[in-house]
């Protein structure tokens, strides 16, 4: 029997933010196992697609101004572009919005909903009376009710790492107006995840990948499964069947986009999708490691109910730090892969070097500019490249190429521990270990040329010479070919400077052992450049820069005296006419009754009301603020607000206009 053909899919990126180092942490490693995979002959489709659904989209496209799919394709494009530029070569990227995934999720909640495994249901959801209405996921922000940490509406992100469901979160408050939500009842659909605990224990039993991604999972099914809550009340999204108020929540139709794009591909390709979801499959998926619970228990559990193949392998990285900071886009702990990295002019093979090796797949990686300069300049240009140039260097110069032949036992016994070892390491997703072998053969291919010196011994004895550089240029070829996953622009140089004309990818990793015929006839250059002391420097300063500047902005302002806070005077005023400056976009005049005295002040809050709306209202005033013209507009004094969406101050009572603020 044929074994199932591999299909192997990653994480999908939202498509509200630029790729950075944390998704390749995930996406290098599942391309490097592609590679190697496709050259021990096996059958392999490699899909992925951007995530352009969701709560985490539809707030990001709000604040940028355009529609949610305008913003998913700026942001899938650049994904596509950062990934191949890292040569990151996926067979199909897709979007989840496309209608290959319209339609297989209506397909798939259709099927949930004939084989049983869908109810209605009454749900008590947050509510802003301001913005008027439900706010799903993203659009509220409250407090854990497992660990009482401060928490967004459909994950506890700073806290436990639970996820909630609708209606859980405590305390809500509108993260749009900054309102506090109220509950309101609303119909929803869920999913009977509580029905399947006896089909995923076995499941998670037999599950292949990483033992985190297991563990993890086997010990949260231990607990009580509940049931999830798929649908939510958006515009944006898969609309749920038959219902045009409501759309799926986006962890349904997302990895249903991992179906979808192996469909598309398929179409393209003239293969059968069902082949790879619906038969014996052999479905592997690379995550990160925060995403584990929707792939290990939700996901699988969907498609059973679904009448699909189950996932083969689940794959999860994991974290990353920069500077022994956690990642952190706000606090300026990030690597972004272009402005960083790609842009300024570094090799994608040597940050994808750096992240196969530093450390095992599923360890925390510590990012930071010294060790990655460490790294290549010791290992990558040191021992690899300073062999592989020795050894072309010499033989091109002395015999103008090297007769062919095979290489002593002791080089083949080398070479084929070194395959057997890294195919021991990748089949267990073992990405650093598989690294090594190589850069031990490397290292030993150092020492032999060293303990040889063929350029003495070359002086006595010709044929000595010529079979010591024979054998190099054997471990030369066998680097070249084991080395193509991680670093696959290198090894194709490299290919080229040993003779070849066609492309060291299409050759199966077993020819490594095969003896060389072509060899190079033109002189060799250096296959790496080394990092420069300076260049790193640079590339640190930048870094150190960004957590300054974010470090500024989050900065605690000095304690004050009480004799301080006396110099500020504070009054409660009454606004009584209001009226938006023209062309300035963000300012409204208002005219505010300070008692007896009527202020005109100046506010950057057109965005967040109407005119008409502040008449009337009681709100605070820095009352002894020195005049300043703004727009040309004369303004004296300020009105207090809270929030990046500007909650205007108001007294709880009501209280006189002037009334001083203690
Ligand atoms: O966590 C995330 O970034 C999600 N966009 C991952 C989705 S993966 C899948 F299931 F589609
Ligand atoms: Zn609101």
């Amino acid at each position: 029997m044929t074994p199932p053909p591999l299909l192997v899919t990653c994480g999908l990126p939202y498509t509200n933010g630029p790729c950075h180092l944390g998704h390749l942490r995930t996406y290098v490693p599942a391309d490097a196992y592609v590679r190697y995979m496709r050259r021990k002959g096996e059958e392999v489709v490699f899909v992925c697609g951007s995530d352009n659904h969701g709560t985490p989209i539809v707030v990001s496209a709000e604040d940028a101004g355009i529609s949610p799919r305008a913003l998913s394709e700026r942001f899938h494009k650049h994904f596509d572009e950062a990934f191949k530029r890292m040569d990151v070569q996926f067979d199909h990227f897709g979007m989840t919005d496309d209608p290959a995934n319209h339609h297989r999720t209506g397909s798939i909640i259709s099927a949930l909903i004939e084989n049983g495994y869908i109810y209605k249901q009454i749900v008590n959801q947050a509510y802003c009376t301001r913005c008027k209405r439900f706010l799903p996921d993203r659009y509220v922000e409250g407090i854990c009710p497992h660990c009482g940490t401060p928490a967004r509406g459909d994950e506890c992100d700073q806290g436990c790492g639970k996820h909630l469901e609708p209606g859980e979160i405590k305390e809500p408050v509108c993260k749009v107006c900054g309102t506090k939500a109220e509950f309101r009842n609303q119909e929803h659909y869920f999913f009977k995840l509580s029905e399947f605990k006896d089909f995923l224990l076995p499941f998670l039993d037999n599950l292949k990948g990483t033992s985190n991604a297991k563990n993890y999972a086997i010990g949260w099914i231990k607990d009580e499964l509940h049931d999830w809550c798929i649908t939510r009340t958006l515009e944006w999204g898969v609309k749920f069947p038959g219902r045009d108020d409501l759309v799926v929540y986006v962890w349904v139709d997302a990895p249903i986009g991992y179906i979808a794009f192996t469909e598309e591909w398929a179409k393209k390709s003239g293969k059968d999708w069902k082949r790879y979801w619906c038969d014996g499959t052999k479905v592997t998926h690379f995550i990160g490691g925060d995403i584990i619970y929707h792939h290990c228990i939700f996901w699988p559990a969907l498609l059973k109910g679904a009448g699909y193949g189950s996932p083969y392998a689940i794959v999860a990285s994991g974290m990353v730090k920069v500077d022994d900071h956690k990642f952190s886009k706000s606090r300026g702990y990030v690597v972004w892969t272009n402005d960083d990295y790609l842009d300024k002019g570094l090799p994608a093979d040597y940050l994808r070097y750096y992240l196969l090796s530093y450390t095992s797949h599923t360890k925390e990686l510590n990012f930071s500019w010294k060790v990655f300069g460490e790294r290549i300049n010791n290992e990558v240009v040191n021992i690899f490249g300073n062999f592989v140039y020795r050894t072309l260097y010499f033989a091109q110069k002395e015999f103008g190429g090297i007769p062919p032949g095979d290489p002593d036992p002791v080089i083949a016994t080398e070479i084929e521990k070194c395959l057997l070892s890294v195919d021991r390491f990748m089949q267990e997703y073992e990405f650093k270990g598989a690294v090594d072998a190589i850069m031990s053969l490397a290292a030993f291919g150092n020492s032999y040329i060293q303990t040889n010196a063929p350029w003495k011994l070359i002086k006595t004895d010709r044929a000595a010479a010529t079979n010591v550089i024979r054998n190099c240029i054997q471990i030369v070829k066998a680097l070249t070919q084991l080395i193509e996953p991680v670093m696959p622009d290198s090894a194709q140089r490299c290919w080229k400077m040993l003779g070849y004309c066609d492309e060291a990818k299409h050759h199966p990793i077993s020819d490594a052992t095969l003896p060389v015929h072509e060899v190079c006839t033109s002189a060799p250059v250096p296959l790496f450049v080394k990092m420069e002391d300076a260049q790193l420097a640079e590339l640190d300063a930048l870094l150190q820069k960004r957590v300054a500047e974010a470090n500024k902005k989050m900065e605690k302002r000095p304690t004050l005296s009480i004799d301080d806070f006396a110099k500020v005077e504070m009054k409660t005023g009454k606004v009584l006419a209001a009226e938006a400056i023209p062309k300035s976009g963000k300012l409204l005049k208002l005219q505010v009754d300070i008692g007896g005295e009527t202020r005109q002040i100046v506010s950057g809050i057109a965005q967040f009301y109407k005119p008409e709306e502040l008449v009337g209202k009681d709100v605070i005033v820095l009352t002894n603020l020195a005049p300043a013209k703004i727009f040309g507009v004369e303004s004296n004094g300020m009105i207090l607000a809270a929030g990046d969406a500007a909650s205007l101050l108001t007294p709880l009572r009501g209280v006189e206009p002037g009334t001083r603020i203690r």
